[in-house]
Order: C-alpha cells, then sequence, then structure tokens
C-alpha cells in the first residue's frame, strides 16, 4: 500500500492520472488491453476531466480500453445522479474508447437483475480474453465516504459477506443519498484487482480515512478497510489526512 497527500484535488487528481497512464501502459503492453473501472460520486469529476487532457490524453491507448463502473446508482443513464453520466460528460465524450468498449451497469432495470446482467457482462468480458487470473480488472479507482463506504458497500451490510457473486444490488442506508437501490461489484471482486486507486478529498473524510488506514478494531466494520487486494492499493488524499500524522 502507497499513500500519497496532497495539497488540493487538482493535485491528487494529476498524481492519479499520471499513475493511471503507467499502469494502462502496462495492461496494454502485458495483455493487449486495459480494464479500468470507474467510480462514482463527485470526487473523480476533476480527475477525468484531466484525463481528457494533454499529456493525459495521449499517454492511454484509449482504442484498448474498457470501461467499468465499480458501482451505480439504479436510475436512468441521463439523469444528474447517475455515475454513468458524470463520466460520459466528463470524460468518455472526450476520448476514443470505441462504444463497443463501454460497458454500463444496467440502471434502469430491476436491481437484482441489473445485477445479473452485469455479472454476465463482466465473466464474459474475461472469458473471451485467455487470462491466467479470471475476473482480475487491472486498474479500479475508488472513493470512500464519511461512513466509510466505498462503491456501494455500506457498513453493516450483509452483502459484504458475499463471497460467489460478483455483483449485487444493495439498499443504502436511509441517511444516504440519493436514496435509490445500487448496483455494486463485490468485495471479492474488488480483492482481485490488480491496482485498486482511492481518491478521496474533503475534511468531512478525515476521520474514515485515518480509520481505515490506521486499521485496529474501529476500521473491522468499514468497507473501505477491507479492500485488501492481491494487487497494489494506492490512497492519493486530499484535505483529509490530517488526523493520520496524530
Ligand atoms: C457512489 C460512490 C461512492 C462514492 C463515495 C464518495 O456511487 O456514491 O461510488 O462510493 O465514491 O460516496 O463520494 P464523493 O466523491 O461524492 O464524496
Amino acid at each position: 500500500m502507497r499513500i500519497f497527500f496532497d495539497g488540493t484535488l487538482e493535485a491528487s487528481s494529476r498524481r492519479c492520472a499520471s499513475h493511471l497512464v503507467e499502469k494502462a501502459g502496462e495492461a496494454i503492453r502485458d495483455r493487449g488491453c486495459f480494464s479500468l473501472v470507474l467510480s462514482g460520486g463527485s470526487t473523480p469529476g476533476s480527475l477525468y476531466a484531466l484525463l481528457t487532457k494533454e499529456p493525459y490524453r495521449a499517454a492511454v491507448d484509449w482504442r484498448r480500453t474498457h470501461v467499468f463502473w465499480g458501482d451505480e446508482r439504479c436510475l436512468p443513464p441521463d439523469h444528474t445522479d447517475s455515475n454513468y453520466r458524470l463520466a460520459r460528460e466528463s470524460l468518455l465524450d472526450h476520448i476514443p474508447v470505441p462504444p463497443e468498449q463501454v460497458h454500463p451497469m444496467p440502471g434502469d432495470v430491476e436491481p437484482e437483475e441489473g445485477a445479473r446482467q452485469y455479472e454476465a457482462i463482466i465473466r464474459d468480458f474475461f472469458c473471451s480474453r485467455s487470462r491466467r487470473e479470471p475476473c482480475c480488472f487491472d486498474l479500479i479507482l475508488l472513493g470512500l465516504g464519511a461512513d466509510g463506504h466505498t462503491a456501494s458497500l455500506f457498513p453493516g451490510d450483509k452483502v459484504l459477506e458475499e463471497r460467489q457473486k460478483l455483483v449485487v444490488a444493495v439498499t443504502p442506508p436511509p441517511n444516504v443519498r440519493p436514496s435509490v437501490s445500487r448496483l455494486t461489484l463485490t468485495l471479492p471482486l474488488f480483492n482481485k484487482g490488480r491496482n485498486i486507486c482511492f481518491l478521496v478529498s474533503g475534511r468531512d473524510k478525515e476521520q474514515a480515512v485515518a480509520a481505515v488506514l490506521r486499521g485496529g478494531t474501529e476500521s473491522k466494520t468499514l468497507p473501505g478497510a477491507m479492500i485488501r487486494p492481491t494487487g497494489d492499493c494506492y490512497w492519493f488524499l486530499s484535505e483529509c489526512g490530517s488526523r493520520l500524522a496524530e
């Protein structure tokens, strides 16, 4: 695990973008394509915008990139709260990823059916490639909520114990907005990732970041602390790391 602190989200997004470029190059060199899982929420918006500009835009072979999502709100793809819409408007509309290589989560069908459909999409993608490690994404972006949730894996949810399915439907806690069902990849799938990148910003996240990164009993119930990939895990932090120094 490596942890980077920057003074602003812009700076940590630049650092994360450089890391993504490096990992994309390695994936395409070693396996012929780059499987990227995007995160939701608002924080990644600045990273997505950076990736549409030089030097990052030309540094990734987008035509050999496949884009997936780690979670999605069960809403139409053009809804203002859709993770797909944020990524489409701030990234996908501005880079040459072939449309057939963009794999949005089906947020506009019955959630359990959406989870089944997306699991089939993921399995088909990896089975169509002679991959040594099935269902192993090259780079997974994640955020962290102030309650320690990541993707749509919320503290205390029974889906945290799921060990077979790759994608599940969840009902978020009542205080989480938007208050709609979600689709999320499961812990076993996240933890197969070659490279996990947490991009976290904001003072409201300080306590959760400190709890997750310090470990200990407090972290045992936090989904963010359950992300322990067999691959690398990088944290790109801004405005939320001061408690770690205590
Ligand atoms: C979602 C996200 C969620 C998000 C965190 C941080 O769909 O809401 O996947 O896990 O990453 O809640 O959200 P912000 O970046 O908006 O603070």
